[in-house]
This record gives structure tokens, C-alpha cells and sequence, in this order.
């Protein structure tokens, strides 16, 4: 089968090919799925760069793709809740990449079916982000109707499922986004969005109990100035000197990192399904045209999610 390999750490161009490779094997606990689309995040090329070596190193070659949605084409013997013929969507486990492919050896209880009302395309672009502002709003920030929260990067594809599931909990979201982005935010729910070429979210008088952070650096450690005492920052970046800041503000800092699960992306598909999740795409390439679709994301500036179809 074809699929998009890295053949060392490197420039997206260099080192990025696709190719004929085994297919994948699958365990008795597998889904063997058949992909539609595949969804590029920033940890595809923030690995390929070798950027996050730190959390674990690469074997090469190296299939790459995080999460995606497909039709089950086989399933393990042990697999009860999944059928041939189902269509369903995950985000596979870091040590087993590859939805950037024919076809994907997936676990079981790391998939969900799709939503219902949307596409392959619009599916394939919801686990990875979606479970990360899930478990961010959630596990990590146990937020509660009426908090205010200040969602960093609005309008990225994270930011943007934050948003959406904020206002589902019940809470006040403001949102940094370029001016741009400011009506579409309002339409998924925000209650206020504010330029984030202006210094105006930590110059306004608001106080946030939970400040949600996609961006990092400089922005984030503006943010602590606006987060009320006894207030939580999650950052999926990373939060440099958290523990000196948490002393500094009297708040609580919690940098993370998102896990598949296949339970929460069930609930999830009930909440796409309810119409309190929406997927924006920015662009679909081929699955021959991969170092465009990595470059594209890597460029930081992509309007909603951009896609790999593999056919
Ligand atoms: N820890 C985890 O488990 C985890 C999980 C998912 C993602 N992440 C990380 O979270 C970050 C966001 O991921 P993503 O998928 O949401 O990225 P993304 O969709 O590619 O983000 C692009 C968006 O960010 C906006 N943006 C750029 N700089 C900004 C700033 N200073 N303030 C406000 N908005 C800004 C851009 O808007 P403009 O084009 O208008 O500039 C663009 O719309 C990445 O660093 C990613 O690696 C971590």
C-alpha cells in the first residue's frame, strides 16, 4: 500500500516521501481501517524536525499521520463494539503513527464511529484536537458553568474546539484571534474576541478564572497577569518556570499532553452530531501532495484544519 514515510529527522522537503510499504498488521484487540482522510496536526512535522525528540525518539523510517477517519475493513478476534463496514474515527497511539496511508492498524478502544452528519473529511479533522480541548477543559482545568476563560489562539484548530465545548459547558470564552477570525468566533459561541496583534487582552480589565493556552511564550506569560488568583493555565504547549509562576499568582499550571480515547471521542461525535462542534477545514491535499499539506500546517497560519485524503 502507499504511504507517507519520514526517512530521518529533517526538513519536511528533504526527508518526506511517499511510499510502497508493508500493510499494517493488525493485533487481536485491531481495527483494520481502510483511511478516507487524515487530518495534519503540528506534531507530525514538530517530529519530523526533530523539535520533540526530547518526549521520545523516532524510528526510521517513520509513518506518519496522528489521526484520521476510515471504514473498518477487519477487526482483531477480541473486538465486540466494531464491525466491517463501520465508519469510524480516532487519533492512534504516538508509538504506532500512520494514518497518512491506505490503510491503519488502529486499537479498538482508541476509535469511535464517526459522526454521524459529517463527512470523512470533516471527521477526520476533529480526534486529536478535540480530545485535547476535552481533556484541557476537563481533566486538567475542571472548569464549571459561569467561569470566564481566555482561550490563547482562538481560531486554531484546538482553539477553536475549546471554544465550542467551553460554551457548551456553560462558560464565558473570550478568545484571542486575529481581526479577521473575530465573526466566526462569535458564531461558534464566543462572547468577546480580541485581536491578538494588540496588546489588548492583558491591558483589559478582566480577570479569568482558567486561562487555555495554544500559543506559548510571550502571550502565555503576559496571560498570568489576567488570571485570577486560585485560577488554572493549561497550556498544550509548555509553561517555563510554572511552578515559580504558580507561587507568584496563587494559581495553578498545568502544561499537558492529550491522549487517545476512544470513549471520549464517542461522546464527542454526540456532541458534533448536536450540532456543538464544527470541524473548519482550510485545505485537502492528496495523499501524494503530503509535504504540501505538512508545510501548510507548519506555516502556523492554516484557517481550520488542513486534510489528507488518500485516494
Ligand atoms: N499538548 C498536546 O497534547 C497538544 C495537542 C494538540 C496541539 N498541541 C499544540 O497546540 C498548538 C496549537 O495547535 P493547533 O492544531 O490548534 O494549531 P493550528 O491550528 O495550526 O494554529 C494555527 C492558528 O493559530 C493562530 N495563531 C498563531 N499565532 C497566534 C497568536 N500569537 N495568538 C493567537 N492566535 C495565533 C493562527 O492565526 P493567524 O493565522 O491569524 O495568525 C492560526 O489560525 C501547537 O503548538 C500544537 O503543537 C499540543
Amino acid at each position: 500500500m502507499r504511504a507517507a514515510i519520514a526517512e530521518s529527522y529533517g526538513n519536511i522537503q528533504d526527508v518526506v516521501r511517499v511510499s510502497a510499504v508493508d500493510e499494517p498488521a493488525i493485533g487481536p484487540t485491531d481495527l483494520y481501517v481502510e483511511m478516507r482522510a487524515a487530518s495534519v496536526n503540528p506534531i507530525d512535522w514538530l517530529i519530523i524536525t526533530g523539535h520533540v525528540r526530547f518526549l521520545s525518539e523516532a524510528a526510521f523510517p517513520l509513518r506518519l499521520g496522528s489521526d484520521g477517519a476510515g471504514v473498518v475493513r477487519a477487526v482483531g478476534p477480541d473486538v465486540a463494539a466494531f464491525a466491517v463496514g463501520d465508519e469510524v474515527y480516532f487519533r492512534v497511539a504516538p508509538d504506532r503513527p500512520g494514518t497518512f496511508a491506505e490503510f491503519v492498524a488502529v486499537d479498538a478502544a482508541l476509535a469511535a464511529h464517526k459522526p454521524r452528519s459529517a463527512t470523512f473529511v470533516d471527521a477526520a479533522g476533529i480526534p486529536l484536537v478535540a480530545l485535547t480541548a476535552w481533556q484541557g477543559l476537563v481533566e486538567q482545568a475542571e472548569v464549571t458553568a459561569g467561569q470566564r476563560l481566555l482561550v490563547l489562539g482562538g481560531a486554531g484548530a484546538v482553539g477553536a474546539a475549546v471554544v465550542q465545548l467551553a460554551k457548551g459547558f456553560g462558560l464565558h470564552v473570550t478568545a484571542t484571534a486575529s481581526a479577521q477570525d473575530a465573526e466566526w468566533l462569535h458564531a461558534l459561541g464566543a462572547d468577546r474576541v480580541v485581536d491578538y496583534r494588540t496588546p489588548a487582552f492583558d491591558t483589559a480589565p478582566d480577570m479569568y478564572d482558567v486561562v487555555f493556552d495554544t500559543v506559548g511564550g510571550d502571550t502565555q506569560r503576559r496571560s498570568y497577569a489576567v488570571l485570577a488568583r486560585g485560577g488554572t493555565l493549561v497550556s498544550t504547549v509548555a509553561a517555563p518556570h510554572a511552578e515559580a509562576r504558580e507561587h507568584l499568582y496563587g494559581v495553578r499550571v498545568k502544561p499537558f499532553l492529550m491522549r487517545p480515547d476512544g470513549d471520549q471521542l464517542a461522546r464527542i461525535a454526540e456532541l458534533s452530531d448536536a450540532g456543538a462542534l464544527r470541524s473548519r477545514i482550510d485545505s485537502v491535499f492528496s495523499l501524494e501532495d503530503v509535504r504540501d499539506a505538512l508545510g501548510r500546517s507548519a506555516s502556523g497560519h492554516a484557517k481550520g484544519k488542513v486534510i489528507i485524503v488518500a485516494t
